[in-house]
């Protein structure tokens, strides 16, 4: 059975859907592809159903990742049913504690950010009233995060 990870943040148009296609990307590269899967999901409901927002689309292209995804709100199933659930923020931290069987999944629930060697327990920042700049931003995050997640999870 491969070990299920799941991102969340807030909208699951912009950070989120970014760090699945990531962790997807590197998993295929490493040839690990089998070993474990990636979804990822939103606490809000604003964007169900949609694609994610063009500006991380774009700014992954650019970066040579391709994003596929639509747009799913976080349930208390996803806690049960994924081995790993990182989520974005401490907003979004929050609000997955707060659903009704965290407790009993807590050991699963972690900031995106801890696993960043250059700024642990940090924020990855809402890039959603953002400019091209934070998009970047959270790309790169992003992108260091879940190399050094993916060296833990393959120790
Ligand atoms: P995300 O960004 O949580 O990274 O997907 C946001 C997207 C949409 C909204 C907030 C944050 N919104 O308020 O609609």
């Amino acid at each position: 059975m491969p070990k299920k990870i799941l991102f969340v943040c807030l909208g699951n148009i912009c950070r989120s859907p970014l760090a699945e296609a990531l962790f997807n990307h590197k998993i295929t590269k490493r040839g690990l592809g089998s070993e474990f899967m990636a979804q990822s999901c939103g606490t809000g409901n604003y964007h169900i159903g949609h694609p994610p927002d063009p500006r991380t689309i774009e700014n992954a292209l650019k970066n040579g990742i391709s994003i596929s995804h639509l747009c799913c709100q976080l349930t208390a199933t996803h806690l049960d049913s994924f081995d790993y659930i990182l989520a974005m923020d401490s907003s979004n931290m929050s609000n997955v504690l707060n659903i009704d069987n965290a407790s009993e999944n807590r050991h699963k629930i972690v900031l995106m950010r801890s696993y960043d060697p250059l700024g642990k327990d940090q924020d990855v920042p809402d890039p959603y009233h953002g400019n091209e700049k934070i998009f970047q931003e959270v790309f790169d995050i992003l992108d260091r995060s879940i190399t050094s997640f993916i060296e833990t999870l393959v120790e």
